[in-house]
């Protein structure tokens, strides 16, 4: 059965009405670590995992939550909905619909059910995926007009303040966003962005290692205070300066004593990694694929030596990888600490890749990992629209 209508079912026998289904998907991001949060470039595309939300209106004031993979309901009220998560996973949805309505988007009570695939705690933002989709579907509900950025920054916000994770833009924006077929290279301080055509013979193929990354055990926050500090120590020296995206190599070069041996490396990572993202998007442009190895390369060895986010299982992920036939390129993607490895891989490789590179880690660490092949996908839509829910047209 399609995802749409399996919601539909499982919808209707929970809350016995029909209801409107959406969809926002997880993402991958081929390159650009850290740099979102530090006003630089990424280029993460879509995914084909998603969060998928059946909705419909109630009568009351209540957001009734249920999700599917937990089996698990939890009710909120609009009118008291605090402003601090509780460690739950109804933070995300409940997350979203304060920012909404504290961004000026009053919402209506409805009966929402949420069921994803996106894999969890492997990097590829079922956060964001379960606060677009549900935030898609509250704003609908409520006839309000979607602006996708505006979505994506009041989920962002969300994270931040609800959640109490820092990140930045990239996945939010990319859910909301995301082309088929291509990657978005977004300028993560004007929002500006350009849908990037990924080469033809090239597939996504997601390496999960199978440690669990989690963004809210402090690393991640860590790192964001890092950049903050370093900003505020090179302003002596450079008060122009707003963000590390102000930052020439020259510049912390030159001004290396003002920062510890640590901060230092983890400016020179984002300064790196943001020449290397316009690299691989240039490289993209012209349809080619020569020089990704290196950039891919170089942007692991710059996560696991200057900004420390990488793990032993992501190494080997890596090294792995890079011995096999028709690799473009691989690295760790997301957050780090755990995850998953993106490998851009010859589609008719692509296979082959998955049999080897699964045969070779299982004997290198012992796990069996997850190894998926995927294409870059659209971003959050609606999928299903309930005919009770269509505005009632007078003739
Ligand atoms: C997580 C965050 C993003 C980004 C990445 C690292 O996915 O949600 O904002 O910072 O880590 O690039």
């Amino acid at each position: 059965m399609n995802k749409a209508l399996e919601v539909l079912a499982s919808f209707k026998a929970r809350f016995g009405t029909g209801a409107s289904v959406y969809r926002a998907p997880g993402r991958v991001n081929l390159i650009g670590e850290h740099t979102d949060y530090n006003e630089g470039f990424v280029l993460p595309a879509a995914i084909g995992f998603s969060c998928w939300v059946g909705i419909a209106p109630r009568k009351d004031r209540k957001l009734a939550l249920y999700s599917g993979n937990l089996g698990e309901g939890r009710e909120a009220d609009l009118d008291n909905l605090g402003n601090r998560g509780s460690g739950h996973w109804s933070d995300y949805p409940i997350g979203v619909a304060w920012a909404l309505q504290a961004a000026g988007y009053p919402l209506r009570g409805a009966d929402l059910y949420i069921s994803g695939d996106v894999p969890l705690g492997a990097g590829l933002s079922s956060s964001a995926a379960i606060e677009v989709s549900t935030g898609y579907a509250m704003l609908s509900a409520a006839g309000h007009a979607i602006d996708r950025t505006k979505l994506a920054l009041l989920c962002q916000r969300a994270e931040n303040e609800f959640v109490g994770a820092r990140v930045g833009i990239m996945d939010q924006f990319v859910s909301c966003h995301g082309q088929a077929g291509h990657a978005l290279l977004i300028d993560c301080r004007s929002l500006e962005y350009r849908a990037q055509k990924l080469p033809a013979k090239v597939k996504l193929v997601i390496c999960n290692t199978m440690v669990k990354h989690k963004i809210q055990t402090g690393d991640y926050n860590v790192r964001r205070a890092e950049c903050e500090e370093a900003v505020r120590k090179l302003s002596a020296a450079l008060p122009e300066i707003r963000s590390l995206r102000d930052v020439s190599s020259e510049e912390i070069a030159r001004n290396r004593n003002l920062l510890s041996d640590t901060l230092y490396r983890r400016c020179r990572h984002i300064i790196s990694e943001n020449k290397r993202v316009q690299d691989v998007a240039e490289l993209f442009e012209h349809g080619q694929v020569d020089g990704l190895r290196e950039l891919m390369a170089a942007s692991h060895e710059s996560m696991r030596d200057d900004y420390e986010i990488s793990c032993r299982e992501l190494d080997v992920m890596v090294e792995i990888a890079g011995r096999q036939a028709g690799v473009y390129g691989a690295r760790m993607t997301g957050g780090g600490f755990g995850g998953c490895t993106i490998n851009l891989v010859d589609a008719e490789q692509a296979e082959e890749f998955q049999a080897r590179v699964s045969a070779d880690y299982q004997a290198a660490i012992g796990v069996r990992p997850d190894i998926y092949i995927c294409e870059a996908s659209q971003g959050a839509e609606l999928v299903e629209t309930a005919a009770e829910n269509l505005p009632k047209v007078s003739r």
